[in-house]
């Protein structure tokens, strides 16, 4: 696959197969993902990695309660309620491996850097017939302080970027792109 293919061809991929994703291969997309652009070439992307599924589902519930807390605060995400409220709904979608991206510190471009990296993971997922999907919904568990002290998360970083893994189930059928918008273009 080459690099424009990947880029068409990864999709969010919310059905995994009961597979787990072996060593080899998470060090192989980590080595990817920090061939990213780095500001200054700080590379301050650090990774924390779960396959612990029984982990998972327990960050889920928690990221659930908190966001169903915000979401009562804030009615711009007060649509997500009936998903999050539904018992089954796993915000990981059953992956088994999930990649947190985070920052040895925190700065300017650190979480530009942390996402350059999750793209290059996303592209490199993609290329070995893995599927990939960012999971904002784990943004505020991930950085409560229990959860960062289990996964390690540097005191003065983050944890940025949420990416789960898996072999996909089925791949959804491409999501519709506006062409782009042009601002000025000045000759
Ligand atoms: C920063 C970010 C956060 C996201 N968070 C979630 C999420 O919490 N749950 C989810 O199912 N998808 C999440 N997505 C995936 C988007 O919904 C998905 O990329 C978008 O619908 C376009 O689909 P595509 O990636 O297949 O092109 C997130 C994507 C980004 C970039």
């Amino acid at each position: 696959m080459n690099v424009l293919e990947a880029i068409h061809a990864r999709r969010a991929v919310r059905d995994y197969l009961d597979r787990p994703v072996t060593e080899a291969t998470v060090k192989s997309l980590l080595h990817a993902a920090v061939q990213a652009p780095s500001a200054m070439n700080r590379q301050p992307w650090r990774f924390a990695v779960v396959q612990d599924t029984v982990r998972l589902k327990v960050y889920s519930d928690l990221a659930k309660q908190l966001l169903l807390t915000n979401a009562a605060l804030d009615p711009k995400t007060a649509h997500y309620r009936e998903i999050l409220t539904a018992p089954e709904f796993n915000i990981f979608y059953n992956a088994s491996t999930l990649v947190v991206i985070c920052a040895e510190q925190r700065g300017p471009y650190a979480e530009a850097d942390a996402w350059l990296a999750a793209e290059n993971l996303m592209l490199a997922a993609c290329d070995a017939s893995l599927a990939t999907c960012c999971i904002g919904f784990a943004v505020g568990v991930l950085n409560t302080p229990a959860v960062r002290r289990e996964l390690n998360v540097p005191a003065e970083g983050a944890a940025i970027a949420p990416i789960i893994l898996g072999y996909p189930r089925e791949i959804p059928q491409p999501v519709r792109r506006e062409e782009p918008a042009i601002l000025s273009w000045h000759r």
